[in-house]
C-alpha cells in the first residue's frame, strides 16, 4: 500500500469534466462511477472523490446522489463573482449552494487564459463562494514561459497570495497547483517538482489565513494525472490529491486513481 501523504488531511480525487458529458450522459456516468467504487470497496472517509461536471449536469448529478444516498461529492467548474441582477449568462454562488454543490473551480488556467479572468476577479468569485458556504478549489499554475523565465514556484505563489485578498477568516479552502504545461499534455510534473511547489504554497495560506488553516488545507496536483502515477504524487508530504482532467472521463481509470492506496511502485 501506498503511504499517505498526511495523517492530517483527508486525500481528495477531484474530477473536472471541463466542456464533456451533457446531463443524460452524466447519470450514467455518475452511477457506473459509484459502482466501480463500491465494488472496489472504497472508503470514501479516507479518500474524498468528487465530479466537477458542467452546470447543466448538477441538477442531474444532485438528484442521483441524493436519491440514492451516494458518498461521492461534486461541484461547479466556476462561478460569477457578482451575486445577482444584470449578469446574463453568469450562474450565482447560491444558485450552486442551492443545488447542494459543495465545492467550485475558481481560476482554472483554461478561464485565465480564455476569459482573460484576473487576479482580483478571482479573488472576489473565491469571496462569493465562501460567503456561501461553498468550498473554493483554487487552481494556480505557471506556464512554460513563466517557468523558464521565473522558476516553478513564483507565479503560482504570486496567483495564490492575490486570489487570497479577500479571503481573510476563510477556514475552509483547496488549493490546485496544475502546471499549465503539464495540463493535456501527457506530461506530468514530477512529484518532486509538486513537492516544492505544494510547500511554497501551504506558506503562503499559513502567511493569510494562519497555521491552522494550513495545515487543514488539501493541496492537490493536477496536469496528466493516470492511475499509474497517482501514487507518486499522494507519497509527498504536501500534496493531497488530484484535480483530474481528461482521465476523470474513463470511469475504470478515475476509479484506480481514486483507488491510490492500492498502486506500489509508481
Ligand atoms: P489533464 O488531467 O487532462 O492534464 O487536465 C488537468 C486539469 O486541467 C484539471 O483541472
Amino acid at each position: 500500500m501506498a503511504s499517505v501523504s498526511s495523517d492530517k488531511r483527508v486525500p481528495f480525487i477531484a474530477g473536472n469534466w471541463k466542456m464533456n458529458l451533457d446531463h443524460l450522459q452524466s447519470i450514467a456516468f455518475v452511477q457506473k462511477l459509484a459502482w466501480s467504487l463500491k465494488d472496489a470497496n472504497h472508503d470514501f472517509a479516507k479518500t474524498e472523490v468528487a465530479v466537477f461536471p458542467p452546470f447543466t449536469d448538477l441538477r442531474s448529478v444532485q438528484t442521483l446522489i441524493s436519491a440514492d444516498k451516494l458518498e461521492l461529492g461534486f461541484g461547479a467548474q466556476d462561478v460569477s463573482a457578482h451575486a445577482s441582477g444584470a449578469y446574463t449568462g453568469e450562474i450565482a454562488a447560491q444558485f450552486l449552494k442551492a443545488l447542494d454543490v459543495r465545492y467550485v473551480i475558481i481560476g482554472h488556467s483554461e478561464r485565465r487564459q480564455y476569459h482573460n479572468e484576473t487576479d482580483e476577479l478571482l479573488a472576489q468569485k473565491i469571496a462569493i463562494a465562501i460567503e456561501n458556504g461553498i468550498v473554493p478549489v483554487i487552481c494556480v499554475g505557471e506556464t512554460a514561459e513563466d517557468l523558464e523565465l521565473h522558476g516553478q514556484s513564483a507565479v503560482p505563489v504570486a496567483q495564490l497570495r492575490a486570489a487570497l485578498a479577500l479571503a481573510g477568516g476563510a477556514t475552509n479552502i483547496v488549493v490546485a497547483y496544475e502546471p499549465v504545461w503539464a495540463i493535456g499534455s501527457g506530461q506530468a510534473a514530477t512529484p518532486e517538482q509538486a513537492e516544492q511547489v505544494a510547500e511554497q504554497l501551504r506558506l503562503v495560506v499559513a502567511e493569510i489565513l494562519g497555521d491552522e488553516v494550513a495545515d487543514a488545507t488539501r493541496i492537490l496536483y493536477g496536469g496528466s494525472v493516470k492511475s499509474t502515477n497517482i501514487a507518486g504524487f499522494l507519497r509527498k508530504p504536501n500534496v493531497d490529491g488530484a484535480l483530474v482532467g481528461g482521465a476523470s472521463l474513463d470511469i475504470a481509470e478515475f476509479a484506480s486513481i481514486s483507488q491510490f492506496r492500492k498502486h506500489v511502485g509508481t
